[in-house]
């Protein structure tokens, strides 16, 4: 079974292939979008080309798509989304030849799909790519809307480009060889679509949950499915974030100052970062009258129930002090004009953003 959610981007439109086995055609998907002529580029890391490398290469001859050559394989993790490899990336392309029909294929988790994608923005002054996440992360949330990029010493994907994808292929069988951790924290992200504006998932999900992270293939599909269309409804209507694109970004100010708290460290994923931000967003707003307090208790139990931390108490080696997450929270690239934008809920389903927080009342509720 396969579901195909559309991105609206008038002439830069794509599809969104959602389901398990999708790897196994992707010559067939691929060449359907842009035709079986053009020289394709893989660029993966160590990690993935052990598990899946061998499996797309075949689904690519099978086609009798138009190899560019070896794939370039990068290391894996978040340290190789810099200028150092980027560099690299750009130099190996150029190396094999690329030209602006090229078309580069980013299999991989959030980093490989970043960095590819910035690098096929700028190579040539902008190349076609297609994504092919492995992650779930990556399959409901950094592969599909065309934000790019790299990390700099500043902080996290603070240089990039808008660039979108020509095609979005992603197996939800491919996940199964993630450790738990990773696809729990994936999971963060499913749950964050409900909580912005799909009341009924975030109930599906309280009953299904588990099964989406036990692998169970429908459950992981639907989901996977109801995350990407909710998604490509919010880029489609803002693609460059002026406006409700930001609701994404449900508890990522609380998240991201967990994880510059932890420098960006294997204490805490991103995942895990984005499941405690959003318990305190939900506290939050509960805190000032905005959400019913049973509200922001469900939103708890049910991350709690998948496995994921609820709050800086339950990760080991955490450094919490309220005062250095404010402190982080205002260099964030959420804030403008000296104001920290948040998003915060009215109940489940129901996210707004607020740039009229009151710091006493952030710090209050990270003290509590
Ligand atoms: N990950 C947030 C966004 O794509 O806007």
């Amino acid at each position: 079974m396969r579901d195909i959610v559309r991105v609206e981007l008038g002439s830069r439109s794509y599809d969104i292939v959602v389901g398990p086995g999708v790897l196994a055609e992707a010559g067939r998907l691929i060449a359907g979008v842009v035709g079986k002529r053009r020289r394709l580029i893989v660029v993966t890391d160590q990690t993935v080309a052990k598990q899946h490398l061998t499996a797309l290469q075949h689904a690519l001859d099978r086609e009798g798509l138009a190899d560019g050559g070896p794939a370039v394989i990068l290391p894996p993790g978040e340290r190789t989304k810099d200028f150092d490899h980027l560099e690299q990336l750009l130099d190996a392309l150029l190396g094999r030849g690329l030209e602006r029909s090229t078309v580069l294929v980013a299999l991989g988790g959030g980093v490989v799909g970043d960095l590819v994608g910035f690098a096929a923005a700028v190579a040539l002054r902008g190349v076609d790519f297609i994504q092919i996440p492995t992650t779930l992360l990556a399959q409901v949330d950094s592969s599909v809307g065309g934000k790019t990029g790299i990390n700099s010493r500043h902080g996290k994907n603070l240089i990039g480009a808008f660039h979108q994808p020509r095609l979005v292929l992603a197996d939800t069988q491919v996940v199964n060889t993630l450790p738990r951790r990773d696809v729990v924290s994936g999971y963060a992200e499913v749950v964050k679509y409900g909580l912005i504006g799909d009341p009924a998932f975030f109930e599906w999900l309280e009953r299904h949950g588990t099964a989406v992270v036990a692998g169970d293939q429908d459950a992981r599909r639907h989901a996977v499915r109801v995350s990407c269309r909710a998604k490509a409804a919010i880029v489609g209507a803002d693609e460059r974030e002026a406006g409700v694109r930001a609701l994404l970004n449900l508890g990522h100010t609380f998240g991201h100052a967990l994880e510059a708290a932890c420098e960006f460290n294997d204490t805490l994923s991103h995942g895990e970062a984005i499941a405690i931000g959003m318990v305190l967003a939900f506290d939050l707003s509960a805190m000032l009258g905005l959400a019913p307090a049973a509200d922001a208790l469900r939103v708890r139990r049910h991350l709690f129930e998948i496995g994921l931390p609820t709050g800086p108490g339950d990760v080991p080696g955490l450094p919490w002090c309220p005062e250095h997450l404010l402190a982080h929270m205002t260099r964030d690239k959420k804030v403008n004009d000296g104001q920290i934008s948040f998003v915060l809920a009215r109940g489940i389903g129901q996210a707004f953003l607020a740039t009229d927080v009151d710091t006493a009342d952030i710090l209050k509720v990270l003290e509590s």
